[in-house]
């Protein structure tokens, strides 16, 4: 399998959002599109990634869909198993529920909740020890970028989790690139530099593993049914990670269109 063949992904990270009745009114718009015109499992996973309130509900209203909705946990605990740890979900407990995806190292979490690669670390292997699969997020800031220093923070991010990933758990890591400066900014990497980080990304996981030859890498930041088919047609750029276009069940659906078409 080469990475042109690598089955797509294609996650909707509703962050905060939205209000119950909304979200309700977001699955059923997304079912009607994909009873219209189903999107092949086999061209796509398609995932969404709700508040933890929600998971279960929206777990459970996908069932009818039609095809595999992946339903992606947005954080879980440092800590693992069960204990008085107030206000924590375990990945024993995401297990439990049937929640079987995770995403880990996003960079509001990194930022704004002062999430360090120790804390990460931990995330990742207590997910993947439960048996989850990880949506791994890596990224640099602008200034990052702009001092050449791009590629070396992505690859210390992918470093910082090596040590606690076992040999055989690499097939249970899907990386999203998402450069920080392109989230919720609506500037999006040119198709160009994500693909050279993309492959970057590949060579570097493929160092450590030869998981890394057939490991999805997904791309995130301003995704939008405007730019999704022109990075869906990278080598390297497996699926995407979308935030605010992920909200709109038509912009999503077109999102996974144009990835589901192309590979
Ligand atoms: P965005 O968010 O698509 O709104 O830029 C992407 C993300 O943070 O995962």
């Amino acid at each position: 399998m080469s990475a042109s063949t690598i089955t797509p992904w294609v996650v909707g990270n509703w962050k905060m959002n939205p209000m119950q009745a909304d979200a309700g009114q977001l699955v059923q718009n997304l079912k009607k599109l994909l009873q219209d015109q189903i999107i092949a499992e086999s061209a796509c996973h398609i995932g969404v990634a709700p508040v933890s309130i929600a998971l279960l509900n929206v777990q459970a209203a996908f069932k009818d869909a039609g095809r595999q909705i992946l339903t992606v946990a947005q954080d879980l605990s440092r800590i693992a198993g069960t204990g008085a740890y107030t206000g924590e979900v375990s990945a024993e407990l995401l297990k439990d529920s049937q929640i079987n995806f995770v995403l880990v190292g996003h960079s509001e979490r990194r930022e704004i909740f002062a999430e360090t690669a120790d804390i990460i670390q931990a995330k990742v292997k207590h997910a993947l020890t439960a048996g989850l699969t990880v949506i791994y997020c890596v990224g640099e800031s602008l200034e990052q970028r702009e001092n050449g220093q791009a590629e070396q923070v992505v690859l210390q991010q992918i470093c910082d989790i090596a040590s606690v990933v076992e040999a055989e758990q690499w097939v249970n890591i899907v990386i999203a690139y998402e450069p920080i400066w392109a989230i919720g900014t609506g500037k999006t990497a040119s198709p160009e530099d994500a693909q050279a980080m993309h492959a970057a990304i590949r060579l570097g996981v493929s160092q450590i593993t030869p998981a890394g030859q057939t490991m999805a890498l997904l791309y995130g930041g301003s995704v939008k049914p405007e730019n999704a088919v022109e990075l869906a047609a990278c080598p390297d750029i497996n699926g995407a990670l979308v935030g605010g276009a992920s909200l709109n069940a038509e912009s999503f659906y077109k999102i996974a269109q144009a990835f589901a078409n192309t590979k």
